[in-house]
């Protein structure tokens, strides 16, 4: 007797063990109504440890998570924060009395700080939609009208660049069933980046692709290309792929994050392919109308 009872509490020892090597590879044997009272107990153990210990993991990434995001965002505002107060500084230090330079510096504060503005508007709205603040509000509505409010919003730029916005599709009609306004800054988000890193002369593709109960969208342009070994990682937040070149576009590195996660609550993983100095394409896919 003695020496069961010392065997299974062994039992309950070792199990206790491996879990504090983070090793949750043992499994407890399941509806098995033979078992010991101590057997028992070493299982419900063993699975109630097991579960809190991966409970704390979990919140250790998040705490990880949080700590990073902070010092990221604290270190992207400080930035444009220094620039405009170094014009500013300038100016009250006695270029006050030349009016040319006054005007251009306040203009340049006042770029950066819109760029600033910005910066927070997105941060605000990636971190409500991490945190599952924002509820999708979905309805029905033509893509490619939308697309044509886009292209007009984009019409200056793409004319600056000499590029070209297209729209290819071979659907009976542009109809999907998603939160229109956020499918919009999908939409917005990644054009401005075709544009933004597309060549001179060279064009944005949209394109539309019946797929049975969904619609596939591509956006593709012809431009510089994404480099391999930053494929992956250009969908986290303040990625660049090289910070100084994108500062000076203004651009936050918080766009490919938020288009992201507009998919994902959208059940809709985004894709991504590309070819140096040949072309990006971005994919996904849009729900139809039930
Ligand atoms: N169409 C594209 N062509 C080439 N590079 C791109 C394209 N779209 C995104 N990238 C790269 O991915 C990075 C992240 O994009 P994004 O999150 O929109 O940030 P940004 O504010 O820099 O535009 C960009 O800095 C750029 O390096
Ligand atoms: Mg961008």
């Amino acid at each position: 007797m003695e020496f069961i009872v010392l065997r299974e509490v062994n039992e309950v020892y070792s199990a206790l063990s491996k879990l504090k090597k983070k090793d949750f590879t043992l499994k407890p044997k399941k509806g098995n109504a033979s078992l010991s009272p101590i057997q028992k107990l070493n299982e419900e153990l063993y699975a109630y440890t097991s579960r809190k210990q991966q409970e704390i993991n979990q919140l250790k990434k998040i705490e990880l998570y949080r700590r990073e995001f902070l010092a990221d965002v604290s270190h992207e505002l400080k930035t444009p924060i220094f620039v405009a107060q170094g014009y500013i500084e300038t100016l009250l230090d006695g270029e006050l009395d030349d009016l040319e330079t006054t005007e251009k510096f306040l203009r340049k504060a006042s770029l950066t700080l819109d760029g600033l503005n910005n910066l927070v508007q997105d941060l605000v709205t990636l971190s409500q939609m991490e945190s599952g603040m924002i509820t999708m509000h979905t309805n029905i509505f033509n893509v490619c009208e939308l697309l044509g409010e886009l292209d007009d919003i984009f019409e200056k730029r793409l004319q600056e660049r000499n590029m070209q916005l297209q729209i290819i599709h071979s659907l009976p009609n542009c109809l999907v069933e998603a939160d229109q306004a956020r499918i919009r800054q999908v939409f917005f988000n990644l054009i401005d980046n075709a544009i933004k890193y597309g060549h001179e002369g060279g064009e944005v593709v949209i394109t539309f692709e019946d797929k049975g109960e969904r619609v596939g969208v591509e956006v593709r342009d012809n431009g510089q290309g994404i480099p391999p070994q930053h494929l992956d990682h250009i969908f986290e937040r303040f990625y660049r792929v090289e910070k100084s070149r994108n500062k000076l576009d203004g651009g936050s590195g918080l766009g490919l994050a938020i288009v992201k996660q507009i998919l994902e609550a959208h059940d809709s993983p985004i894709t991504v392919k590309s070819k140096i100095n040949e072309k990006t394409t971005f994919a996904f896919e849009l729900p139809k109308p039930a």
